[in-house]
């Protein structure tokens, strides 16, 4: 038997429950000290002042930033020959009570000969004379589990266990069936005057540290032999490569205006959807909903969840580097506000919920505040307060003044109605009148 001493015992105990025993602070007061990164500063310390130094100095730099630290680096779909082509499996005209048309696509991406298919769905007024702007958004539990029309079709890619009857397993089953509609007011989007497309997200990766077995990871295995181990993609840049993919079918779609797709996503998805705006400048306009720690939340905040704890939680969501801020937060290179500044100038929504400590809802709308300053270098507002004021708004006061949207939800993290409506709100004031 082997003798362990008691000391060591209680050491490895003791970092065990330390580890274990993450304590959140949701006090302001207890916040620490610190300065957040000029987005306007260049390597060289200069300031940047005009909006081509941005897009030729500022903007590359910082993207590279975000890469190398935080999300990791995709490959880039020219250079690896990336192919994609969508396939309409089903049509419905009179989908929703003959208010939608309704399409269900196989979007296949192509590498090497191989190939990943990711099933999306589509919903464009049925009344629409021409193509229409259009929100793509991922989904988490399926396809099936938007809206409970039964020909849609369930995914066969592998889902987490959610232990409540809409899973087998780790595959989706019948019973999850229309299970998010909440989320998902299809007939409202319609309604005025927008499509729809959805894909579920493990279509395009699985949602676990799989070591880049599967899914569109597993698809450039030479690729990421090659790569540096440290700053290669993680999940959340798989997720975004998706897409970015999706939207190259998109381009060829008659019925989407793909020069008006919004992308938009809740939680890790909302995190996923700001670095799909960040690397893909197709995409007119970005949804963060609830995103919070590696999404719009400030990281040197500390506030909620930590970079240490989204690390250990979900360790490939990020690229390896990205450990290196554990606790250290003021030693990245980056904070969250220059993520939001790389979507400048497209109109920008975020959004948090006040029950949703977690995600840090002042520390979402301070990004949008000093993210604003690289707005204003294209001659419009960010967030659109005078003198960028730091004062929390109140709950369910949007602010929509300028093209940076921020409002906080009363109640819980979720992808709620009231969401939607400012959303549609905001995409209205920006994109309708395009
Ligand atoms: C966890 C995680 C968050 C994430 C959320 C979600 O709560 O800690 O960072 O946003 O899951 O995606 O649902």
């Amino acid at each position: 038997m082997l003798r362990v001493p008691f000391v060591a015992l209680c050491a490895m105990f003791l970092g065990v429950t330390a580890a274990r025993s993450f304590e959140p602070n949701y006090d302001e007061a207890k916040i620490p000290q610190y300065q957040l990164p000029d987005t306007l500063a260049s390597s060289d310390g200069a300031s940047i002042t005009s909006s081509q130094q941005w897009e030729s100095v500022g903007r590359p730099a910082t993207l590279k930033l975000f890469q190398d630290h935080v999300y990791g680096v995709s490959p880039d779909p020219v250079q690896q020959n990336v192919t994609v082509q969508g396939k309409v499996v089903s049509r419905k005209d009179d989908a929703l009570g003959g208010r939608a048309i309704r399409r269900d696509i196989d979007v296949t991406v192509t590498h090497n000969n191989a190939s990943l298919t990711m099933q999306m769905l589509v919903y464009t007024p049925a009344s629409s004379q021409g193509p229409v702007p259009t929100f793509l958004g991922l989904n988490f539990q399926g396809n099936h589990s938007v809206d409970p029309d039964p020909a849609i079709r369930i995914p066969d890619s592998w889902m987490r266990n959610r232990n409540n009857g809409t899973t087998d397993g780790n595959r989706a089953i019948e019973a999850g069936r229309g299970v998010a509609a909440d989320r998902w007011p299809i007939e409202t989007i319609v309604g005025r005057g927008y499509g729809l497309a959805t894909i579920y997200y493990g279509d395009i990766d699985p949602d676990q540290d799989d070591g880049f077995q599967n899914g569109i990871h597993g698809l450039f295995a030479d690729w990421n032999a090659s790569a540096d181990p440290q700053t290669r993609w993680g999940s959340i840049a798989g997720w975004a490569f998706g897409l970015s993919r999706a939207l190259d079918f998109l381009e060829t779609d008659a019925q989407v205006d793909a020069r008006n797709v919004i992308v938009i996503g809740h939680s890790r998805l909302g995190k996923t959807a700001l670095w799909a705006g960040a690397t893909d400048p197709r995409f007119a306009m970005v949804i963060s909903n609830d995103s919070g720690c590696g999404g719009a939340a400030l990281s040197r905040r500390a506030f909620g969840e930590t970079v240490g704890r989204i690390n250990q939680s979900f360790p490939h969501w990020f690229n390896d580097r990205f450990q290196d801020y554990n606790e250290n937060e003021s030693a990245l290179p980056v904070d969250q506000h220059q993520l939001l500044a790389l979507i400048a100038p497209r109109p920008l929504c975020v959004a948090s919920a006040t029950e949703d400590r977690w995600a840090d809802p002042h520390g979402e709308f301070l990004s949008c505040v000093h993210a604003s300053p690289v707005y204003r270098l294209y001659g419009v507002s960010g967030i659109g307060l005078a003198s960028d004021s730091v004062d929390m708004p109140s709950p369910e006061q949007p602010l929509q003044y300028g093209h940076i949207s921020y409002h906080l939800r009363i109640g819980k993290h979720d992808l709620a109605e009231y969401d939607w409506l400012r959303y549609l709100d905001f995409a209205d004031k920006h994109l309708m009148k395009r």
